[in-house]
């Protein structure tokens, strides 16, 4: 089927690119097409703004990529649960991360009246969240820091998610790292999270698995 020809630019774009990486490193793709061996699983949200692989200057092949509204991780989401199990037992990715944004727009949703479309039944899941730390949120006053806050607990909670999944309660689980990470879509700057997961942990029910 012959392109829309108003997506021409985009596959000129793509000749192009293909191109330069040619150049820049002879071999790169028949490199790729043999395998990929990415260390890194990245799990964030959808957001035109935050680009995995751009924003931690990592080329093609170098980290595995998935991204839902609000960087969720469901307990009965079996899109995610198998990206994780491929990561984790096939890839044997150690590092695993969790990377929020602030200005997340599901995230702001969770704090308004829900409109009743498809996505607010996606974003109940940080609603959800929203109500059980209603306090620490309730701490900040203006509606700009309380999604901000919103925003860095929903990262904590989403690597209490992975780790507690089946597929990291199984096997592998001492060997790998689960990160907590927020991404500044106003300085493109990202931050490291640990101290508020920790936190989280303390506080989060567990579902963990009797020994
Ligand atoms: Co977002």
């Amino acid at each position: 089927m012959a392109p829309m020809p108003e997506l021409d630019h985009l596959l000129a774009n793509n000749r192009a690119w293909a191109t330069r990486m040619e150049q820049a490193h002879p071999g790169f793709f028949q490199a790729l097409a043999a395998q990929q061996r990415p260390q890194y699983l990245w799990i964030g949200c959808a957001d035109s703004r935050v680009p995995a692989n751009e924003i931690i200057g990592l080329p093609p092949g170098e980290v595995f990529v998935h991204r839902n509204v609000a960087n969720l991780v469901v307990h009965s989401d079996l899109n995610c649960l198998a990206v994780l199990d491929f990561a984790v037992n096939v890839l044997r990715v150690k590092e695993i991360i969790v990377c929020g944004h602030y200005g997340c727009g599901g995230v702001s949703a969770a704090l308004a009246p829900s409109e009743g479309r498809v996505v607010d039944h996606w974003i109940r899941h940080v609603r959800d969240i929203a109500k059980f730390y209603k306090d620490q949120i309730e701490l900040e006053t203006t509606p700009d820091a309380q999604s901000r806050r919103l925003c860095e607990l929903n990262v904590a909670v989403q690597v209490v998610h992975v780790r507690e999944s089946p597929v990291l309660q199984s096997g592998r689980a001492g060997e790998i790292r689960v990160h907590g990470w927020i991404y500044d879509v106003g300085d493109g700057l990202l931050r490291d999270l640990t101290p508020m997961v920790d936190e989280v942990r303390a506080l989060e029910p567990s579902c963990r698995l009797r020994a």
